[in-house]
């Protein structure tokens, strides 16, 4: 059975109304609830005093309806007479303010205190449901990532660092600290970086970055070991925020929980346009496979227009239920509808459910009503498919971090730069991967490494290995510029990547904005294409064994390399040392997908996706129609429509505005 859900707040309802809400739940085809995630001061209204006797009548009543439950730990909101009495649990934020009541996720994520109310509510939780047949799952907290810059966090963080460095000298050295008289004497002097007048230490940052990480990857698995003590049985995941979230490593995040899980917001007031880019939530959902390799929950899936202060653009007629399928098509065996009701209070009033306001199920609820039959008859085939791609893309959450602290030029945004990489390949239809820099390479035929500024030896090596067993990467700009404590190397660029591609970069020239150089193309393949541009950054090349692949046109170093390319073991290494536009990208796009042989599963019109689920005995074909026309795409072969009638399907396949089929292709 597919997972098909929603998720559910019976606390800000009424008690009669639920068996409505359960019934209507079941007519829509939901058959798992997430609830409780926010639901604190319902569960413990006085500190040490339980009450989970309305929570029983909720999960009752979606039983009876043959719905099963994820029960959220309900950490992110603690209460008032938590916070209130014990206001150093409050966070601190970069301007060292203290945060006060009134939003959530206010807490210290390190405060022993708050660990210990997280373990007296989270164990209760648990002795409660641990051996519930019907609560299936946990999902911890809500969406963690805010850094806290408290005292207890600045001591958590000198103690990180004892662990890190081999001694008070060697923190010194590697940071520098002899840059403006920095030097520590005591591990009690070191700071965190709040407040300090201007920009920190970037070796300091660095750390301080992946020590904010690890918090709230401790923090999470504390609360994992607590549900451990009590329960083999249920699944244990957390929600993350796709892509787009660079504050917290998503890696270690995900590395001991059972399954991960993201939310899926195409369209809200912080993402206020007329048009939407579906390579977003694409390269999202790739980023969230990629973590385990392997498929993926969405905890929350777009409902209605999302908003707090402004209300955003209502989802098209077809927009709901194509949403939800992308996801499907790029590897999500669950899907959880946020929210069921749109609620009348409080900060999300705007946040639109299923159900409006008073509770009518309307269009939206039908279209996800359709989505919900549709799953029931085709669902049993999706969860045991794979996504399998082609060409990787390597995320480095080091390099995220560092670039954070010094993006080095303004028009220059490593999430940004990835995305735009990104959607060449997704507007091909091409099969991107996006994983670890230090994963296994092997299966790739291209692998894209976005600036790896902060580089370490093992990374170096890894690639370096996949280049010489006969792939081909693609390395950029900024590679190599840093060690792992953010010194600049000692050595000329791309430091530890030099050998490897071929090419040393003798100067560099960051960009302001509005200026732009040209690129001329200098390998036959590309004798034809339109010159490119290259803006933000322009690496000034000096090739060693490489070859050049395109020259500046302009200014002091018109002439001069500023993409190569190096013959290296069985493979290739091509060094891009500037940033294109979206027309040269897609020129480079093209020529490396023709030098690799990568390939799309099917061509098909602009604004029309296409992937591929593999299973043991065929494969799935997912072709999602973006636009608001119909549009045809040619099929290579017989197929067996999954969705609505199980007719076979061949030759044009028409598709309607915002619609989405489902093809089987059998061995
Ligand atoms: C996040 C949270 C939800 C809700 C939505 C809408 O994804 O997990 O609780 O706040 O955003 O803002
Ligand atoms: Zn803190």
């Amino acid at each position: 059975m597919y997972a098909f859900g929603v998720d559910y707040y019976p606390e800000h309802w009424p008690e009669e109304r639920w068996p409505i809400d359960a019934r209507l739940m079941a007519e829509a085809g939901v058959n798992i609830v997430r609830l409780a995630e926010f639901a604190w001061s319902r569960l413990e209204p006085q500190e040490g005093r339980f009450d989970f006797d309305w929570l029983d009548r909720a999960i009752e009543g979606l039983v009876a309806q043959g719905i099963r439950v994820i029960l959220g730990t309900p950490t992110a909101s603690p209460p008032p007479w938590l916070m209130e009495a014990h206001p150093d649990l409050y966070r601190v934020d970069d301007q060292g303010r203290r945060l006060t009541f009134g939003n959530r996720r206010e807490y210290c994520p390190n405060h022993p205190l708050y660990h210990d109310y997280t373990r007296a509510i989270v164990t209760a939780l648990a002795e409660h449901y641990a051996e519930h047949p019907h609560v299936v799952g946990w999902q911890i907290d809500n969406e963690f990532g805010d850094h806290c810059y408290c005292p207890v966090c600045r001591r958590a963080f000198q103690d990180w660092l004892r662990h890190r460095y081999a001694g008070l000298a060697a923190l010194n050295a590697a940071w520098g600290t002899i840059f403006w008289s920095h030097v520590y004497t005591e591990w009690a002097q070191i700071p965190v970086p709040a407040a300090t007048g201007g920009s920190p230490n970037p070796g300091l940052a660095l750390d301080f970055a992946r020590f904010a990480s690890d918090s709230y990857v401790a923090y999470q698995q504390f609360q994992i070991d607590i549900l451990r003590r009590h329960t083999a049985r249920q699944f244990i995941t957390h929600n993350l925020m796709g892509f787009k979230y660079g504050k917290l490593n998503y890696y270690d995040l995900a590395r001991s929980l059972d399954l991960v899980s993201w939310d899926n917001y195409p369209r809200t007031q912080w993402s206020f346009t007329a048009e939407l880019d579906p390579s977003g939530p694409a390269l999202a959902a790739a980023t969230m496979y990629g973590l385990k390799g392997q498929p993926f929950w969405v905890m929350e899936q777009q409902a209605g227009p999302g908003g707090w202060e402004l209300v955003s653009a209502m989802p098209r007629p077809g927009e709901l239920r194509l949403w939800a399928y992308q996801q499907i098509a790029h590897g999500a065996d669950g899907l959880v509808f946020f929210r069921w009701r749109t609620a009348r209070y409080g900060t999300e009033q705007y946040w639109h459910g299923l159900l409006e306001h008073d509770a009518r199920p309307g269009r939206r609820y039908e279209e996800v009503a359709r989505l919900g039959a549709e799953l029931r008859r085709a669902g049993e085939k999706i969860p045991e498919s794979r996504v399998e791609a082609p060409v990787a893309m390597l995320l480095s959450y080091d390099s995220r971090f560092a670039f954070q602290i010094q993006p080095n030029n303004p028009g220059y945004s490593y999430a940004e730069h990835f995305h735009a990489l990104y959607r060449a390949f997704h507007e091909r239809n091409v099969a991107v991967a996006v994983v670890d820099a230090t994963a296994d390479l092997s299966s790739y035929r291209l692998v894209l490494a976005p600036p790896l500024y902060v580089l370490p030896a093992a990374v170096a090596a890894n690639l370096e290995s996949y280049v010489r067993a006969g792939g081909t990467l693609v390395c950029f700009f900024r590679s190599g510029v840093k060690d792992a404590a953010n010194a600049v190397v000692n050595q000329p660029l791309p430091g530890l990547l030099a050998e490897l591609c071929g090419v040393e970069v003798t100067s560099y020239d960051s960009l302001p904005p509005g200026v732009e150089n040209g690129l001329e193309w200098a390998v036959p393949e590309l004798a034809n294409a339109a010159p490119g541009r290259a803006r933000a950054w322009a690496d000034i090349l000096t090739p060693g064994s490489a070859e050049i692949v395109a020259r500046y046109t302009q200014d002091y170093y018109a002439g001069q390399p500023a993409i190569t390319r190096n013959r290296y073991g069985s493979g290739s290494a091509v060094y891009i040392g500037t940033i294109g536009d979206a027309a040269t990208h897609a020129t480079l796009v093209d020529w490396l997908i023709g030098q690799t042989g990568v390939t799309a599963p099917l061509t098909a019109p602009a604004g029309v996706e296409i992937t591929v689920r593999n299973h043991a005995s065929g494969r799935l074909l997912f072709v999602l129609n973006h636009t608001a026309l119909s549009q045809d795409v040619q099929l290579d072969g017989p197929y067996h429509n999954l969705l609505g009638e199980p007719i076979r399907v061949e030759g044009t396949l028409t598709l309607a505005p915002r619609d989405v089929w489902i093809l089987e292709q059998t061995d």
